[in-house]
């Protein structure tokens, strides 16, 4: 089942979302149902609080959304080490209409437990690393617009504010 996803400047977005206590029945449904709702908003990375959960899962797949090759599902994901700097251009399925350049480091190494309950360690460049810085941002309640100049967060903020009046209309 394909799910509503919740977009800025909506507060679950901005929460620090919990720790996933178990993995049971409900939390594999909801992964499920997340893996679908990123493939079908042609996204290559989702986090619970995108569907109104503030809990830490997230989905990824960079090879999505058309080929589905290459899907992660992490539960509590931590990253452990970080190495290096690269910048790529972002966008987010929750932040409509903007994209920008973000800052990132360019190596990253991940702990997490997979749906089978196991321990898995993941290292990661390019763009995997960059899915990932993202999407655990997430789930500490930060967008890649919190990681702009705030010159340019003011003027996304401004033209954010001018589609929502113009929609209410
Ligand atoms: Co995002």
């Amino acid at each position: 089942m394909s799910l509503k996803i919740i977009t800025y400047p909506n507060e679950i977005l901005a929460r620090k979302s919990e720790p996933v206590q178990a993995i049971d029945e409900d939390l594999k449904k909801l992964a499920q149902d997340m893996v679908e709702t990123m493939y079908e908003n042609k996204g290559i990375g989702l986090a619970a609080p995108q569907v109104g959960k503030n809990l830490r899962l997230i989905t990824v797949d960079i090879s999505g959304p058309e080929k589905r090759e290459d899907l992660m599902i992490l539960v509590n994901p931590e990253i452990v080490e970080k190495e290096g700097e690269v910048e790529g251009e972002e966008g987010c399925l929750s932040v409509i209409g903007y994209r920008a350049r973000v800052k990132r480091a360019a190596r990253v190494k991940v702990k997490a437990k997979n749906l089978e309950g196991e321990d898995i360690e993941l290292e990661a460049e390019e763009l995997l690393a960059i899915c990932l810085q993202h999407e655990i941002d997430h789930l500490d309640g930060i967008l890649f617009i919190d990681r702009i100049s705030r010159l340019k967060r003011n003027l996304y903020d401004k033209r954010l504010q001018k589609w929502l009046k113009q929609r209410k209309k």
